[in-house]
């Protein structure tokens, strides 16, 4: 038997938490065997393409997105970046149906969608073929013995080290004081990255063109403040 990158899922702890919600309505079932057809993207099509042929027309730059949610940040910069090509990886079904939504509405034809855990994405992507990633609040994983689970780890920053152009930018925000701290000591530890704030109005308000989240609104009605992090990729030496 060959094996395809699509048939052998390496067995992993997972990261990720539920992949379903509530139950579907008939329209959202629609779009979701309708259109995410035209946009998933399998990992043999994006081991066999690589990253820039995935898209219609060639794109400027690819970003990757991890963990999209409802898909409000990946529609809006796909949307007014149209020469970039950008990759979103999101689990969750109810999340998924919500980005179509928002990407059927603005017809964007630089979007290709990942439904699998990111990590697989990971492995998949050649080096220094990203010029930006976004993490914006990952689950926290509040319990300790949870810590494990959490997107921003060592391990992860390392393999985007590999995977950023020099001079990329990683984009990463939380609403979670804990996860901030953990997120910034790991950051600012790595040699390949460095964080870009200057003063706090660099962390603490959110970039010009930095697209609200699903998730950044709940936490700022909740009386929570978002902090959002922005590292560059240093230059190989
Ligand atoms: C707290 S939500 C934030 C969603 C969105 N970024 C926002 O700000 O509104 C975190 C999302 O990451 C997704 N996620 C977590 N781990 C993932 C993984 N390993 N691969 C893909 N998606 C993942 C979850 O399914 C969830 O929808």
């Amino acid at each position: 038997m060959t094996e395809t990158t699509d048939a052998a899922p390496p067995r992993r702890d997972r990261l990720h938490g539920r992949r379903r919600g509530h139950k579907l309505r008939a329209a959202q079932q629609r779009l979701l065997d309708e259109a995410l057809p035209q946009l998933k993207l399998s990992m043999d099509e994006l081991a066999a393409k690589g990253p820039a042929g995935i898209f219609p027309k060639p794109p400027r730059a690819v970003w990757l997105e991890i963990g999209f949610g409802g898909g409000e940040h990946l529609a809006a910069q796909a949307a007014n970046n149209p020469d970039i090509g950008l990759i979103g990886c999101e689990v969750f079904e109810n999340g998924i149906v919500q980005m179509l939504g928002h990407v059927t509405r603005d017809s964007s034809t630089n979007i290709r969608v990942a439904t699998e855990d990111a990590r697989r994405v990971l492995d998949i992507l050649p080096p220094a073929s990203l010029d930006r990633v976004f993490i914006l609040f990952p689950d926290p994983w509040r319990k300790t013995r949870h810590h494990k689970r959490r997107l921003v780890q060592a391990e992860t920053l390392d393999r985007l080290a590999e995977l950023m152009a020099d001079g990329a930018e990683l984009r990463l925000a939380t609403d979670h004081v804990d996860y901030l701290r953990w997120m910034l000591a790991r950051a600012t530890d790595h040699p390949a990255f460095e964080w870009l704030a200057r003063g706090p109005a660099d962390w603490r308000e959110r970039p010009e063109d930095w697209p609200q989240t699903r998730y950044e609104a709940k936490a700022i009605a909740q009386g929570r403040r978002p902090a959002f992090l922005r590292l560059k990729r240093r230059p190989r030496i």
